[in-house]
């Protein structure tokens, strides 16, 4: 088997227990990495006066890592810059939050050269070697043109837009040619593919057959690999004596009210906002049910010096504070709002005592939160999965209770539908997501992948 050399922009090796707040490609990285072997390299999420491509090695959790730390001046544009300030916006569909600087952009090439530079003496010839999300999308032409002639795979674990929101930015052609760079692209859906073949044939004059996609003399293979989580792990985590603990915690502070519970980094692209207003909207429209729910989202702060992630926050607590301030009693306050991560046991024993989970993102690449929930699940008595269209697990997760986040209406009604669902139909539900919640789990995604890249030819250098 080849080794891997796994390369994205924030490397995260949690210790046991450790609490954590990465987002879900960290998290799926490490059960990859942890199966496979070999080598996973990233930015420190230091800073240093004068970038010098020093490399900190650490050993942790079966898992070898490589950092580096980058200037102030790296950060600013190209990860608050370019990586969070343009696309990652402009690929989750917020044109209006979208900033056009090309001051980001340089940043973002030279980050990505810095990152090339550093990491191609650690490849080894027979190396896999796999880029991940958009920090990075061109890091695989930057290793080429330094005479990297391995097997490069790219995953993208956000949406890949429509064309025309593509367009959007000046430099797109740019961003889209460097692709053909790798050897193998993934996304996460259909959907994002779909977006990815349109900008390839209607802009580059490019050619589509099957998971061949021509440019010119140059031919990728782009899949689907929608992403899973470690689904073993964590339904064993939500057994655990951590997890009781959580779960019982969690009761007690219910005192017998139906749990609802949303966990997700505070990113506008989570529609947390729109989760609030329509559960407001199921506080107004159900005087009977108010004071029998309780509804806990958890919501660690992330990207905090970008201001759209400031002004999130900002919001939220408002809104929070008023709907409570409108709503609450003595004896009962109808949302909990935390701002702080949690150990994935706690998390697994959360999702536990949850009946209904809100996972509503406006877009959303994968959404991983949804299937933590699945799993964490009691096979006798579980609770029910209220998810977005609008989030890539929707394609595969389709016996959730489905709805449009833009919809407080259509959110009150998925809420009723949820915590009046009868057990034989809780049961039937679960029983159907967590079979594919199982079988397309971190590991076959990987595999899914690495077989693709596997199957390519080292390339003859011309
Ligand atoms: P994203 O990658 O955009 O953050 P995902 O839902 O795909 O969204 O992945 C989020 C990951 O981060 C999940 O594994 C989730 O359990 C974890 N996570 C989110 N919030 C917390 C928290 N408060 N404490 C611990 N882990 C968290
Ligand atoms: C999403 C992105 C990841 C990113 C994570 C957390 O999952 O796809 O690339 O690592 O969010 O965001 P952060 O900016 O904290 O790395």
């Amino acid at each position: 088997m080849s080794r891997l050399v796994v390369i994205s922009n924030r490397v995260a090796v949690p210790k046991q227990g450790e609490s954590g707040n990465q987002g879900g490609l960290a998290v799926a990285l490490q059960s990859a990495l942890r199966q496979h072997g070999g080598l996973w390299f990233g930015w420190s999420g230091e800073t240093t006066e004068q970038f010098t491509g020093t490399i900190h090695d650490a050993e942790g959790a079966g898992i070898t890592t490589a950092t580096i730390d980058l200037e102030e001046q790296d950060i600013e544009e190209y990860y608050n810059g370019f990586a969070n300030r343009t696309l990652w916006p402009l690929f989750h569909y917020r044109i209006d939050l979208t900033e056009f600087e090309r001051d980001f952009e340089g940043g973002y090439q030279r980050v990505n050269q810095r990152f090339a530079d550093t990491v191609a003496p650690l490849i080894e010839d027979d190396d896999l070697v796999w880029v991940h999300d958009y920090h990075l999308i061109p890091l695989g032409k930057k290793l080429r043109e330094g005479g990297l002639r391995n097997r490069l795979g790219f995953f993208l674990h956000t949406p890949w837009p429509p064309t025309r929101l593509l367009t959007a930015l000046p430099s797109h052609r740019k961003l889209v040619e460097s692709l053909f760079a790798y050897d193998v692209v993934g996304f996460h859906t259909e959907d994002w593919l779909d977006s990815f073949h349109h900008y390839v044939t209607s802009l580059m004059g490019g050619t589509v057959d099957g998971t061949r996609v021509t440019v010119g003399d140059r031919t990728i293979c782009a899949i689907i690999a929608p992403i899973g989580i470690d689904t073993a792990e964590f339904e064993a985590a939500a057994t655990s004596d951590e997890a009781r603990f959580a779960r019982e915690r969690m009761y007690m502070s219910a005192t017998g009210r139906s749990l609802i519970v949303g966990v997700d980094r505070l990113d506008y692209s989570k529609g947390l906002r729109q989760r609030f207003l329509g559960y407001e909207r199921f506080l107004a429209s159900q005087p009977e049910r108010r004071g029998l729910t309780s509804f806990l989202q958890i919501a660690p702060p992330s990207r905090e010096k970008v201001d759209t992630y400031q002004e999130i926050r900002a919001d939220l607590d408002a809104l929070s504070g008023r709907i409570n301030g409108e709503y609450a009693d003595i004896d009962w306050t109808p949302i909990r709002y935390v701002n702080r991560g949690y150990p994935r046991q706690d998390l697994a024993g959360i999702f536990r005592a949850a009946r209904v989970a809100l996972v509503t993102p406006l877009r959303d690449g994968m959404n991983l939160v949804a299937k933590e929930y699945v799993a964490a699940q009691d096979p006798e008595d579980p609770g029910v999965l209220v998810l977005s269209v609008f989030a890539g697990a929707a394609e595969q997760m389709k016996d959730a209770v489905l709805v449009n986040p833009y919809s407080a209406e259509e959110m009150a009604d998925a809420l009723v539908t949820a915590l009046t669902m009868p057990r034989e139909e809780r049961i039937r539900r679960w029983q159907a997501l967590i079979a594919g919640v199982r079988e397309q789990d971190v590991f076959w995604w990987c595999a899914r992948f690495l077989d693709a890249l596997e199957a390519v030819k080292e390339r003859e250098m011309a």
